[in-house]
């Protein structure tokens, strides 16, 4: 397993993706533990790109429950088909928002979030949720988010 992440600071956010992926790739697939690899996710996002939240909403029986999570405190738990994150796992689509005050329903857990990516994975019983990414600034996420982030999270299956 790699014991530092190299990411160079300089980059665009396509280039610190494409330098990041098989980083990753090597990272989880040296451990089968689920819940070590969503630890350890939301920890390498987070030291990558600085964002204010990364996480992990996980389907327990029928509702959202927080889990692995890098940042402050947050709300613990979400009714599928509610806010970003239910919506998300409900449609099993990757939403973006760039203004979360925009978003009917949103679930503020933090008045400092500001723009959010939820990208949704259901691989099988206990392994279904989301992977959750706030931003303090609006509209920090796009579709180069929303293409790479789908791509690292099919690593946890
Ligand atoms: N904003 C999310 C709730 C989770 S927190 O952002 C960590 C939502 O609307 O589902």
């Amino acid at each position: 397993m790699a014991e530092n992440l190299i990411i160079e600071a300089s980059l665009s956010k396509k280039d610190k993706y494409e330098q990041l992926y098989p980083q990753l790739k090597a990272l989880l697939s040296g451990e089968t533990d689920f819940i070590a690899n969503l630890a350890n996710l939301a920890a390498a996002l987070r030291q990558a790109f600085g964002y204010f939240w990364v996480g992990f909403y996980l389907d327990k029986e029928g509702e959202l429950v927080l889990g692995p999570f890098q940042g402050p405190i947050a709300c613990t738990r979400i009714a599928i088909g509610k806010g970003v994150c239910g919506t998300s796992y409900k449609k099993m689509e990757t939403i973006v928002v760039e203004d979360v005050n925009a978003f009917p329903g949103h679930i503020a857990c933090s008045a400092d979030s500001k723009s959010e990516i939820v990208v949704p994975f259901r691989f099988s019983k206990g392994k279904s949720g989301v992977l959750d990414i706030d931003s303090d600034q609006l509209a920090d996420f796009d579709q180069v988010d929303k293409i790479y982030l789908e791509k690292i999270v099919k690593l946890l299956k």
